[in-house]
């Protein structure tokens, strides 16, 4: 760059390239691939640079992967942890060579909340709550009991900790649902559709009213399932999904699920604006939360324009 002062030419620094580090906990889901995209995609808008980590639903992965990005001395580290324990160490080194982490998605629990900046993602326990919203809605006025089974994300993560935490907060409240068994599917659709497959031929599915599956990849594998069998998704049992993906809307209109909660993967733009603001020294709240709605069997199917992912 160079610029006239007082008719003479001066010559200015380059601007420094901005390097981000992103640590992306896998490709477990949909969900997941539109939320790496997202960012990639808003980077790029940006014109800052990214060093892309896949942590291959392994803590450990993810956790060398922040250690190579602190060696490499990136401007800031994006973090989308797996579980929301176990981070300290690293962060603290982070902390140490002055390199700022924002979350994407997921939460963690750390005691000193200054080893990250922010959070920009989604709020679990509302997700988990409008799920069981929709369930109250779906059986007013029933006076039996509803028996629920809920299929969980990965064990530890935010995201599953919340929305179970969510759902039960509502669900407890109204003695006539009783959540009777609790299995972890991983937030992948071959593990839920094993998982559906297991309680059936225990028997478990016998009389249950509910599915209440943590996302949309494994709500796929359990339709899938079921579709094998003489339940019929949808109708013999209601299924209330996360995530709101494009495969869950078309078995939504087809009526093979009941209720899918969006859980907003496009958190791209609002992380650039974060880091912006951050590298500008701007006050970051500590939570930034994506806009979300509920997309159901008393919704406006035909007005539900296309999901992107
Ligand atoms: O943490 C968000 C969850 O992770 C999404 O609901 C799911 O699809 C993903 O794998």
């Amino acid at each position: 760059l160079s610029f006239l002062v007082g008719g003479c030419e001066e010559k200015s620094e380059p601007e420094k390239e901005i390097v981000i580090g992103f640590s992306q906990l896998g490709s477990e889901s949909a969900w997941r691939e539109r939320n790496t995209q997202s960012i990639l995609e808003a980077a790029e808008m940006t014109d800052y640079k990214i060093l892309f980590a896949n942590g291959q639903q392994k803590q450990n992965k993810q956790i060398k992967d922040l250690r190579s990005f602190i060696a490499s001395r990136v401007d800031v580290i994006v973090l989308s942890p797996i579980v929301e324990t176990g981070w300290e160490n690293v962060l603290e080194e982070a902390k140490e060579a002055d390199i700022p982490v924002i979350l994407n998605d997921r939460s963690i629990v750390v005691d000193d909340p200054s080893l990250y900046q922010t959070l920009v993602g989604t709020d679990g326990i509302a997700q988990g709550r409008r799920a069981a919203e929709f369930l109250q809605k779906k059986f007013a006025g029933y006076e039996d009991s509803i028996e629920i089974v809920e299929i969980t994300g990965t064990p530890g993560s935010s995201s599953a900790e919340k929305r179970g935490e969510g759902f039960r907060e509502i669900i407890n409240t109204d003695p006539r649902f009783s959540i009777i068994t609790s299995e972890n599917g991983d937030y992948m659709l071959s593990k839920g559709k094993q998982v559906i497959r297991k309680l059936d031929q225990a028997g478990q599915l016998e009389n249950i009213d509910v599915i209440f599956s943590h996302n949309d990849d494994m709500t796929v594998g359990i339709v899938e399932y079921l579709e094998t069998t003489t339940i019929e998704p949808g109708k013999d049992i209601v299924i209330v999904s996360v995530d709101a993906q494009q495969e869950a809307i078309e078995l939504l209109k087809a009526g093979k699920i009941n209720c899918t909660v969006e859980c907003n993967p496009n958190s791209g733009p609002k992380l650039m604006t974060t880091i912006n603001h951050l590298l500008n020294n701007g006050k970051l709240e500590k939570h930034n939360y994506l806009s979300e709605q509920v997309f159901s069997e008393f919704s406006d199917l035909a007005a539900i324009k296309d999901r992107g992912y």
